[in-house]
């Protein structure tokens, strides 16, 4: 994989340089709650741009139905890396039509230039090949040099991710390189205990992992919506917590595999639950309890880890020498519900081991709870990305840049 260093060693005075960053930053209306993934490109953007490049920055936000959409519009996005720049970002209104081709006409060497969401054009996240083959063209039009650096979105085979870089010379950004380099340490020669905690609402979407792991972590810790689903597996009452039914059988053949290979499930022993799902507008005061894990009454959701399992969470992370943390422990949006996670951010912090954060919803947790991010070893900004590469797929992004 080509970086960006040997790309600003042959040069980049003039040039057109396409950043194919990750700038899906979660918004309220047009602010920003957490603009951790804008901060993340900045040492890409500002190396190219201080080496008179012309850069042209370009994302996804959100999962508009490729069309123009003007809730995902990344203008807010925009704005902020003008603003964390120190200098001004000219915005084009489409992707590949006329005003992106005017903003990038209109750029001087080492300004910067966000082109709109890349998922308003169908091509972009298409399944045809050829469809989105014609987006990628039309993109390429716009640069001489492809970087890659939204590490967010490279385990998606879209245009801008996997499409594109094979028509341009190719590099990695910073951020790209960092997080390869840190997945890289929780995948080859990892040191032990290695102690995962695993969050997140549903237990589908971390099948994969929760396999791959039991392979390779000591400890596996898991909280948010997913968990009452182990409870259930293990014959506790929860309930009317989030349950995925069908889902039963694969959790107790998890929790069978990993006796059997001395994997230590470690589950809540009591949880905070309510009569409702919280009001996280008004984040209202919820009248929140705690009860024990196998007596949730049959009319209260789960929604957070309890306070004793915050506890017995911190104790099993204490002397872990590798801890990867990916989703949060409860709705940690909401005061009454955030403990646990709390709980999880600070174990982390007062731990001597190598932690990674690795996700969107975990990452922006850290930071919405106030945690210093520097007391961690790496807040990854990547969910999905960092799950799959653990998980030993092959990322289409990274594939193309290899290439
Ligand atoms: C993410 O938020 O995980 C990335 O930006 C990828 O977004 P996606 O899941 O909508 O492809």
């Amino acid at each position: 994989m080509k970086t960006i260093d040997e790309l600003l060693a042959e040069g980049v005075d003039g040039k057109r340089v396409f950043v194919r960053a990750d700038l899906n930053v979660p918004l309220s209306g047009a602010t920003i709650t957490d603009d951790g993934r804008i901060r993340a490109v900045l040492p890409t953007v500002k190396a190219l741009a201080e080496a008179g490049a012309k850069v042209v920055v370009a994302s996804h936000l959100g999962r508009p139905k490729g069309a123009s959409d003007p809730a995902f519009s990344l203008l807010p996005a925009a704005e902020r890396l003008g603003e964390l720049l120190g200098a001004p970002v000219a915005f084009a209104q489409d992707t590949i039509g006329p005003a992106a081709h005017d903003a990038v006409d209109g750029l001087q060497p080492g300004q910067v230039a966000v082109i709109e969401n890349l998922r308003f054009n169908p091509g972009e996240t298409s399944k045809d090949d050829t469809e989105r083959g014609e987006f990628a063209d039309r993109l390429a039009a716009l640069a001489d040099v492809y970087v890659g650096d939204g590490f967010g979105a490279v385990h998606r085979g879209h245009a801008s991710v996997f499409d594109l870089p094979a028509r341009l010379p190719h590099y990695a950004g910073y951020l790209i390189a960092t997080e390869v380099g840190v997945l890289k340490r929780l995948t080859e020669d990892v040191k032990r205990p290695y102690a995962v905690v695993l969050g997140g609402a549903k237990v589908s979407d971390k099948l994969g992992v929760i396999d791959h792991l039991l392979e390779k972590a000591d400890r596996i810790l898991v909280g948010g919506g997913m968990v009452f689903t182990f409870l259930k597996a293990k014959g506790y009452e929860i309930g009317a917590s989030l349950l995925q039914e069908d889902q039963i059988p694969v959790v107790q053949d998890y929790l069978r595999r990993a006796e059997e290979r001395g994997v230590e499930f470690v589950l809540p022993v009591d949880v905070v639950a309510a009569a409702e799902f919280p009001d996280l507008k008004t984040k209202a005061p919820a009248n929140p309890g705690t009860f024990a894990a196998d007596a949730i009454p049959s009319d209260r959701i789960g929604l957070d880890i309890g306070p004793e399992s915050g506890k017995l969470y911190a104790a099993k992370l204490a002397d872990a020498a590798t801890v990867f943390w990916n989703g949060p422990m409860g709705v940690f949006e909401h005061p009454d519900f955030a403990e646990g996670t709390k709980a999880v951010a600070q174990a982390l912090i007062e731990s001597s081991a190598f932690t990674v954060v690795g996700g969107g919803d975990s990452a922006a947790a850290v930071r919405i709870l106030g945690f210093d991010e520097n007391a961690f070893g790496h807040i990854s900004t990547g969910g999905g990305a960092s799950l799959e590469y653990l998980e030993g797929k092959t990322l289409p992004g990274l594939a193309a840049l290899e290439n």
